[in-house]
Formats: C-alpha cells, sequence, structure tokens
C-alpha cells in the first residue's frame, strides 16, 4: 500500500476539433503518493472528476507505447513519469488531435507500411550476410514500443512530401530489417525513399526514447545499406558524408 503523500493540482490541455474547440487548459486536484504517474493521474480525473477527458493508453507498463504525451515542454511516457504538483499535461506534438490528449497516428502508421520492404522480394537473392552491427542494430530496433516520441521531437521529419524525411520512428521500423539478409534489395530501395539525407543528427530521437534505441545508429546503417546499392545509393551516400 503506498501512503498518500498529498493532492496535487494539474493542469490539462483539452479540446474538441471536431466539435470546433479550442483548446483549453483546466485544472484538477488528484491524489498523488510517491508511486502515481501521470497517467494514474489521467485516469483518476476520468473515473472520479471527468469521465469525458480522452486519454490514450493500454499497458501502464512502459511497453505499449500509446501514452506519449508532452509533460511540462518535454515528450515523455504518461506511465513512466510521475506525477507533479503544477504539471502540465498536452497532447504529443506534431500529430493531428482527435480529442484532449489523444492524436492520430494513423497518416504516420500509413507511410511505414508505405515504407516497410517486403521480406518476399528478391526470394532467391540473398545479399551478403548481415554484419554483427547490423543484426545488433536490428535486435535493439526491434525493442521499439512505437511510441513516436522521437517523431515528435524530430525537427527534419515531413511525411506530407513525397520527397520528405520519414522521421525517426519509420526509420528504425526499416532498421528491423537490417538482419534479413534476403530483403537487402527492398531494404536499400526503402532506405532511398525515405529521405534519409534530411536527417541533422540533432540527437533528439535518441534522448527522448523511452526504449533506449540508438535512432541515429539505426538511420547511419540504412544509409550504408543504401550506399552499397548502387549509383543512387552511392550518390546519396556522398551526399550524406558531404553534409557531415
Ligand atoms: S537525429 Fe535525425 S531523426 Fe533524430 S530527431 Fe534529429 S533529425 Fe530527427
Ligand atoms: S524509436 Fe523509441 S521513441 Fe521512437 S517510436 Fe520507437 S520506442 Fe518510441
Ligand atoms: S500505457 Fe503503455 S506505454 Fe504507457
Amino acid at each position: 500500500m503506498h501512503l498518500l503523500i498529498a493532492t496535487c493540482r494539474v493542469q490539462v490541455l483539452r479540446s474538441d476539433p471536431s466539435k470546433g474547440e479550442k483548446s483549453a487548459y483546466s485544472q484538477y486536484d488528484v491524489p498523488r503518493t510517491e508511486e502515481t504517474s501521470v497517467l494514474d493521474a489521467l485516469l483518476y480525473i476520468k473515473d472520479n472528476i471527468d469521465g469525458t477527458l480522452a486519454v490514450s493508453y493500454s499497458c501502464k507498463q512502459q511497453r505499449c507505447g500509446s501514452c506519449a504525451l508532452k509533460i511540462d515542454g518535454r515528450v515523455a511516457l504518461g506511465c513512466f513519469t510521475p506525477v507533479k504538483d503544477g504539471q502540465v499535461i498536452a497532447p504529443l506534438p506534431g500529430f493531428a488531435v482527435v480529442r484532449d490528449l489523444v492524436v492520430d497516428w494513423t497518416p504516420y502508421e500509413r507511410k511505414m507500411l508505405d515504407l516497410l520492404p517486403s521480406t518476399s522480394e528478391e526470394p532467391n537473392r540473398r545479399r551478403r550476410a548481415a554484419t554483427e552491427k547490423e543484426r545488433t542494430l536490428a535486435e535493439s530496433a526491434a525493442t521499439c514500443i512505437r511510441c513516436f516520441s522521437c517523431v515528435a521531437v524530430c525537427p527534419s521529419v515531413d511525411i506530407t512530401s513525397p520527397v520528405g524525411f520519414a522521421g525517426p520512428a519509420i526509420s528504425v521500423a526499416l532498421a528491423t530489417y537490417m538482419d534479413v539478409d534476403e530483403s537487402s534489395g527492398g531494404l536499400a530501395s526503402s532506405a532511398m525513399e525515405a529521405g534519409l539525407e534530411f536527417c541533422t543528427r540533432c540527437g533528439a530521437c535518441n534522448t527522448v526514447c523511452p526504449a533506449g534505441i540508438d535512432v541515429v545508429a539505426s538511420i547511419q546503417g540504412l544509409q550504408d545499406i543504401a550506399g552499397e546499392s548502387g549509383a543512387k545509393g552511392k550518390a546519396l551516400k556522398e551526399m550524406v558524408r558531404g553534409y557531415l
């Protein structure tokens, strides 16, 4: 049993765009123990104060990635962040708000599905075996919980343009294919289509990732694979090198 420490007051940014509502902060007082997370506080509000509050969550254990929010100006998982007095809670930036703290990831997920290579592509043609480093990157990328926190902080992502940067979460999804030797032809073309040259290596994605994935290294690994895959890939690699 956890002892109540105090009641704390939080501000939650709320809106219902379907009704043409502008967003506005609402203030709530919630009980807090040393174990209470931001998500716990939001669910307390929903269950005890205002059942209309829209919140996205599933596992409550930092596994499903659905509770990413902007908390006191920083992107973080609601279930992994302790609630504090005076906290300001807003939806994940960079995505359209559905209602309150729920955002629409669909366009980004659609782009991800479009870019993922087909493992059945070139079934009888193997490239060189994946390197140890590529296997390690693929293993790490597989721990992605698809919270899209990295996308929210990325200054370069642009999925509205066909030649824009698909962003860090798609890059990590592509990196999971690095240890699938047969798919490398498809992976190289997906990597080239992902606009990786527009990544500035600012590292914001690495800093925010709750799974500790080295997103920047994943992008570098994909660029290397693209660079090995013919003239267009080589040109891309040279361009990236010149950029660094
Ligand atoms: S390092 Fe690249 S992918 Fe990561 S946040 Fe910066 S620009 Fe985006
Ligand atoms: S790479 Fe990290 S921050 Fe990005 S979606 Fe995956 S778990 Fe979230
Ligand atoms: S509720 Fe699943 S990661 Fe927070």
